[in-house]
């Protein structure tokens, strides 16, 4: 097999997905109907033509208007399966989620309602295919530190069923240090936390992330690669990066997969692990991930090795089950 063919083919795991982020056209237009909405688009065509971002906000905007289709229990739980079973073609065995409560708390949707949909899709590919999943509550950067915590407060009598919280949405203008106190809150409960830093904020983001947040890993961080010192940093502490390659070359964070950080990243030794973040609105899931970025850089077997072995060493399951998934992954490799 070659290289390219042993990734694909791999057992692997994805921790940067934006559930929100895989609602296809087809299943927004067939929620719509469902829920009697009318939605502001012609077809299905015409909302992937509107596909075409000039930055994070301008994804967002269109991003957070889709998920108005998303209303009952029932369409939460549509949503977690479909992505499940499309990740499974990719032979993603865990996935660690990102949901934004706030988005569908702020329209009158029950918080009640997206966790029980959510976890029902997640036991459905579970009890059907085995997949594992854990659920990431993000917090939207855009709004106040006080929204989070009023979040948070709704999320306390599911609090089980919660496996960690992030930090996403607009990054400019809205640093870490705004959420210092709610994510100690966080840390106080138990739970991981990540949150999103140096994806088109600057390097003093993941520093804030790292120092203040005291996060577990960073999302996207590859504005990293501007900063030694943080890259030394990051190496040292063997701090993860959940890297989304499409996702920043469709936002233009990089001009195109060429200029992406990625190689440099690795060259330092740092931990990162490949993700699709929003894989209806960025041209592909994670196996077109692995296949942009080995177009672009033609990663030898080995570096595939480290790349997907990574995925399980920065997840959130037990230091067990982490060893177990990297033996499965180690093996594939030495199959070839
Ligand atoms: N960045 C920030 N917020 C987000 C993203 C992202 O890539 N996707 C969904 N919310
Ligand atoms: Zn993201």
């Amino acid at each position: 097999m070659s290289p390219l063919e042993l990734a694909l083919s791999c057992p692997k795991a994805e921790l940067h997905l934006h559930i929100e982020g895989s609602l296809e056209p087809e299943l927004a237009f067939a929620l719509a109907a469902r829920n009697g909405i009318d939605f502001p688009y012609a077809s299905v065509e015409a909302l992937r033509a509107a596909y075409d971002f000039a930055d994070l906000q301008s994804f967002l905007d269109l991003y957070y208007a889709c998920a108005d289709v998303l209303r009952t229990e029932a369409d939460f739980h549509d949503l977690m399966l479909a992505y499940l079973r499309r990740a499974r073609e990719d032979q993603i065995i865990h996935a660690e989620v990102f949901f934004d409560p706030q988005t569908h708390t702020a329209r009158g949707i029950p918080f009640e309602t997206v966790l029980r949909g959510l976890r029902a899709g997640a036991e459905a590919a579970r009890s059907e295919w085995g997949m594992s999943t854990q659920l990431i509550m993000s917090f939207l950067r855009h709004l106040s530190e006080e929204d989070a915590f009023a979040t948070l407060e709704q999320a306390m009598p599911f609090i089980d069923q919660i496996d960690g919280f992030g930090l996403d949405s607009s990054e400019r203008g809205h640093p870490p240090s705004k959420f210092e106190r709610v994510f100690a809150r966080c840390r106080e409960l138990g739970k991981p936390v990540v949150a999103h830093a140096g994806e088109e904020g600057p390097p003093a983001y993941i520093y804030e992330a790292l120092d203040l947040l005291k996060v577990g890993r960073i999302d996207h961080g590859v504005r990293a690669s501007e900063d030694p010192a943080l890259m030394q940093r990051l190496a040292r502490e063997g701090m993860p990066l959940t890297v989304c390659p499409l996702s920043n070359v469709r936002l233009r964070v990089f001009a195109d997969m060429r200029q992406h950080s990625l190689p440099a990243l690795l060259a330092q030794g740092l931990v990162v692990t490949l993700n699709s973040d929003d894989p209806a609105y960025f041209g592909g899931y994670l196996g077109a991930n692995i296949r942009a970025v080995h177009a672009a850089f033609g990663f030898d077997a080995p570096t595939w090795q480290t790349l997907i072995a990574n995925s399980f060493r920065a997840s959130f399951v037990s230091a067990a089950q982490r060893a177990a998934w990297i033996a499965q992954v180690d093996a594939h490799f030495a199959s070839a």
